[in-house]
């Protein structure tokens, strides 16, 4: 084989190689399905989560969520019909909404957790 078609050859080779690692590298950039903790946090202030669960989520008047974070499917139940106990049902939340806000509770008490409070800033924050 010519010379120039070994390289061809070897650079389609190691084409094949990289592309699975690429791949699996950008699953978890944005829009992955996982839910993004910086939007999740945008939500919890934005509509008054925080008023009874408390800033952190630490609970206020209302359950502390940090000690035992609740998973997506908790969430949705949450959010979807409400808690007898007071919590009132959240109508206008999507279902990218909710996946948010459970990727958000999973970084309680983690270094990955935002703590930010200024969610209306464009651009920032981004912790
Ligand atoms: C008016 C007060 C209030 C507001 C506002 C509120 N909650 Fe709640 N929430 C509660 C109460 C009370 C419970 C506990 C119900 C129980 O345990 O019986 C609860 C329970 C939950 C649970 C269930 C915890 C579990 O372990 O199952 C989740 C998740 C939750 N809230 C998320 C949210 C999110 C997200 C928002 C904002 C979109 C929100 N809450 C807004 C009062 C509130």
């Amino acid at each position: 084989m010519p010379v120039r078609l070994k390289v061809l050859a070897a650079a389609a080779f190691v084409g094949l190689l990289m592309a699975p690692t690429a791949l699996m590298l950008s699953a978890h950039s944005d829009g992955d399905p996982d839910g993004d903790p910086i939007e999740g946090r945008k939500i919890f202030l934005r509509d008054n989560c925080y008023s009874c669960h408390g800033a952190r989520a630490e609970g206020n008047m209302c359950p502390n969520l940090r000690n035992d974070p609740p998973d997506e499917s908790d969430v949705e139940h949450a959010v979807r019909e409400g808690k007898e106990t007071g919590m009132p049902p959240f109508p206008d939340l999507t279902d990218r909404d909710v996946r948010d806000l459970a990727a958000y509770f999973e970084t309680l008490g983690t270094a990955n957790e935002p703590t930010f409070t200024h969610w209306w800033e464009p651009g920032v924050p981004t912790r």
